[in-house]
């Protein structure tokens, strides 16, 4: 039988995505390992811990993992209380052991992709305030300056804050993350905070290194009224408020100069035009209905459609057409812009659903590249299993499956799909009949 096979352009950037605290271990300097002390806070009471103990030293192994398996790319981010673990104090070995990872990343020929904000903020910020007032910026500025200088030898792919939009949300409505408020408004304000935040580091980071490329991390969900407009206006409303709570505000900020939310718009002009590719966390698609039970998600149920292939713990479903239009709607929104996707995986334990959703959204993405979208890297989460916020150690989403007791790490399938993309730089039938012979005949009909 012939084979088929989907390829990327030369070039093309292969990795796997992490965050500090979730895979360092004892950050005990930030709001996370506090919110972590607090009973109720995360699902069975799980803790970060050591996590994968990446600050002990196991970033090596684990970087020897990723470039064995064919990742030319690898998208970390360095953690704020660690750089600058007072107000009036900074870390210069805590800079040194990132510039040893950075290192690292480089002599396995692998290009970095560093993120200067992920989820976490140092706890002394935290007790001012942390993004409420504009009291940050100034600060973010300064520690932004202070780790580019030491780090600029090693990189120049910079990601100023990972999914502003999504931890402004659910630190400050939906209350899941650190501080826990219920706060439209509010929510509002950190966001714009954020934007502002994000246009500083942007112009920071071209003044030390005018070559760099600069952007940031949106999560962004395409959401679909769960009835169609006949049946249920109120669906097709809800789904507006959410779409426009969610994913507009940033975009329109960068886009325009004009925050665009659900409770008006605010000036941040200095944002405008401050992405030199976007940044895209894709995960899943959402139906939302309307649901008079739910006042503080804005009336709106986000659910997925029955029959979805969905998650171990219902936490994604299966859809990869969503990916497709994620990434046409990036295009439209920024013609000619480069993407990056910065972003996507799926909790499995077992590797039961990983494979064809890997195999499925690298098939879309290569839709896109068809086009002559401009997408230029993927970053697949996670390398290893690490601690999931709120959701502790409950979800897996490492192509290398992890024991936080014992250190012990255990090769996926999905590992092996992964490496044979990257190292084909594509996709082929052969790969598809090997690791999800289920979705052969879809993908490859006739
Ligand atoms: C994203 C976060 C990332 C990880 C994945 C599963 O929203 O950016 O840190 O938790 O979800």
């Amino acid at each position: 039988m012939p084979t088929a096979s989907f390829h990327f352009p030369r070039g093309f950037l292969w990795g796997s995505a992490t965050a500090a605290h979730q895979v360092e271990g004892n950050n005990t300097n930030n709001n996370w390992w506090a919110w972590e002390q607090e009973k109720g806070r995360i699902q069975e009471g799980h803790k970060s811990g050591l996590a994968c103990d990446w600050w002990g030293g196991r970033w090596k192994e684990d970087f020897d993992r990723a470039a064995e398996a064919g990742q030319n790319a690898h998208r970390l981010s360095v953690e704020w209380s660690r750089i600058q673990p007072a107000p009036d104090r900074w870390d210069e070995d805590a800079l040194e052991r990132y510039r040893l990872m950075l290192r690292g990343l480089r002599d396995r020929g692998m290009t970095a992709m560093v993120s200067l904000h992920h989820v976490t903020d140092p706890l002394w910020l935290s007790e001012m305030g942390g993004w409420e007032t504009e009291a940050v910026l100034p600060l973010f500025e300064k520690y932004v300056r202070k780790t580019v200088e030491a780090l600029k030898e090693y990189c120049t792919l910079w990601c100023t804050i990972n999914e502003p939009n999504l931890n402004a949300l659910e630190a400050y409505l939906e209350g899941i993350y650190p501080p826990g408020k219920h706060d439209l408004k509010l929510a509002m304000k950190v966001l714009a905070n954020l934007a502002r935040g994000h246009a500083a580091a942007y112009h920071a980071i071209h003044e030390i290194q005018p070559e760099a490329r600069v952007g940031y991390a949106l999560h962004y969900r395409p959401m679909v009224p769960a009835r169609s407009w006949s049946w249920s206006p109120l669906d097709r409303l809800v789904r507006n408020i959410q779409y426009n709570g969610l994913c507009i505000p940033f975009p329109s900020a960068l886009a325009t100069g004009v925050m665009r939310t659900p409770i008006g718009n605010v000036r941040i002009p200095e944002a405008k035009g401050t992405q030199d590719y976007i940044g895209l966390n894709y995960y899943s698609e959402d139906s939302v209905a309307f649901d008079i039970t739910q006042p503080g998600l804005l009336f709106g149920r986000r659910h997925y459609p029955k029959g979805s292939d969905i998650s171990e713990n219902a936490m994604i479903a299966n859809i990869p057409e969503g990916f497709y239009r994620s990434l046409k709607w990036a295009v439209k929104t920024y013609p000619g812009l480069p993407i990056l996707v910065t972003e996507n995986g799926i909790e499995d334990s077992t590797d039961r659903i990983r494979p064809r959703y890997l195999a499925q959204h690298v098939h879309q993405m290569w839709r896109g590249v068809n086009f002559n979208w401009p997408i230029k890297g993927y970053f697949h989460w996670s390398l290893v299993d690490n601690f999931e916020w709120e959701r502790g150690w409950t979800q897996r989403f490492g192509l290398w499956a992890l024991d936080p007791e014992t250190q012990q790490r255990t090769k996926r399938p999905s590992a092996d799909l992964y490496a044979a993309i990257c190292k084909e730089n594509g996709l082929s039938s052969e790969m598809v009949k090997q690791y999800c012979p289920e979705i052969f005949e879809k993908m490859f009909p006739g």
